[in-house]
């Protein structure tokens, strides 16, 4: 961040056996507020901007820790039912027809951009209540924070990632303005609700985890559904065992997350000294639990290396554990599902084209396709 004055330097543990990962997702002393825990020499204010957090994702509950996560959770997940994440079933089959429409007329096409990118963002939009002729605009802002946040790889500055988070907050503070008076059924309405009943929620934390929803919600689906059409692809005993039977589609889900799972590794801060195995902790570390590894741990997964559908249990980690839980899970899922079943019944015969059919991107933070050629 331009105005940090200091560096500070971190010992970062890196948990790769799932037993750990989950402790560290589970137990209340890995934490995300390290501005709450460090010394005075290192950090006088409260406030301070120590992190590299841009403005918006300091309210963001993903980086919160109890009352404030409790608090913040509890109001969004108020406005996020299971019935608007029903609701929303009928317009992705929508926009999944209309995609697979357009796709039919080609011979080649790049899955990734013609059918996995546009329809997470779409949904999202829905759902927040932004209008169709935005679309657009505000894809190309979502664009832009979901780069920022792969921080080790991305060209995205911070201040390209503030622009387009300052940009997407005056656009959905006059969505909420327009919510106050005259309530639609949305998501923004809920939450607006929500803050109007329970009280307790300001206005940048109601507009801030708007934007998280939308982060969190993008790229991880659009990695869900290619991973899937390219999983299946390269493994047709599994596609033609799933186009026999149906009723697999939700298992076959569970496995591609565990198999590939679109986010890799997150990342807590120690507050207190923890022994984990032969190791202690020290507080002021931090550890990167790698989801990607946990999922593929011998010691939880029989032949973890192994794609199979039919999986039972699959206690995966790749909506994370604990008070963090991915809020998005029962949506992500049923995009998912819908967008994989839809793409093989129209296409069942699809094969890969050429002998660079796909690349994933160098990314240490996402399992992501750069393209899938189809
Ligand atoms: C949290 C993965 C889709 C909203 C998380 C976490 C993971 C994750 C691993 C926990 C991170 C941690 O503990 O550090 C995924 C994957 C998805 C997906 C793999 C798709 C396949 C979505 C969608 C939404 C969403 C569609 C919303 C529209 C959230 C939110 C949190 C979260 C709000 C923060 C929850 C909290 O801090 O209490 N997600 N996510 N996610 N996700 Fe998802």
């Amino acid at each position: 961040e331009p105005s940090a004055t200091s560096l500070r330097t971190y010992t970062t543990w890196h948990l790769t056996r799932y037993d750990d990962c989950l402790t560290a997702l589970r137990d209340p002393r890995f934490v995300h507020e390290e501005r709450k825990y460090l010394a005075p020499e290192v950090c006088e204010e409260p406030g301070e901007n120590i992190s590299s957090l841009t403005s918006s994702q300091r309210n963001w509950m993903l980086f919160k820790d109890p009352p404030d996560h409790t608090r913040l959770r509890s109001l969004v997940q108020r406005a996020f039912t299971p019935k608007i994440v029903q609701n929303l079933q009928p317009r992705m089959e929508h926009i999944t027809t209309m995609l697979l429409d357009e796709m039919e007329a080609q011979t080649e096409v790049d899955l990734v951009q013609a059918y996995a990118f546009p329809l997470p963002v779409m949904i999202i939009a829905t759902l927040l209540g932004v209008p169709m002729q935005d679309r657009e605009q505000f894809r190309a802002w979502s664009n832009i924070l979901f780069q920022s946040l792969d921080f080790l790889v991305s060209d995205t500055t911070w201040e390209q990632a503030s622009q387009a988070v300052d940009a997407l907050r005056a656009y959905l503070r006059d969505i909420v303005h327009e919510r106050v008076k005259q309530p639609q059924d949305d998501l923004i309405s809920g939450m607006v609700r929500a803050r109007d009943e329970h009280g307790k929620l300001s206005e940048d934390e109601l507009l801030d985890n708007c934007i998280l929803m939308l982060a969190a919600g993008h790229e991880t689906t659009v990695n869900l559904i290619a991973n899937g059409v390219y999983l299946l692809l390269r493994e047709p005993e599994a596609l033609v065992q799933l186009q026999r039977d149906w009723t697999l589609l939700p298992s076959a889900v569970e496995e591609i997350l565990r198999y590939e799972s679109p986010i890799q590794v997150t990342t807590r801060f120690v507050s207190e000294d923890v022994q984990l195995g032969d190791v202690t902790l020290k507080k002021g570390d931090y550890v990167s639990p790698w989801l990607g590894a946990a999922n593929r741990d011998p010691a939880k997964f029989t032949e973890p290396d192994r794609f199979d559908i039919t999986r039972d249990p699959n206690r995966h980690l790749a909506f994370g554990q604990g008070i963090h839980f991915c809020l998005g899970a029962p949506l992500a899922r049923l995009e998912g599902q819908v967008a994989i079943k839809a793409y093989f019944q129209r296409f069942p015969k699809s094969t890969f084209v050429g002998d660079q059919a796909w690349a994933f991107k160098p990314s240490v933070l996402t399992r992501s396709l750069a393209h899938l050629k189809l």
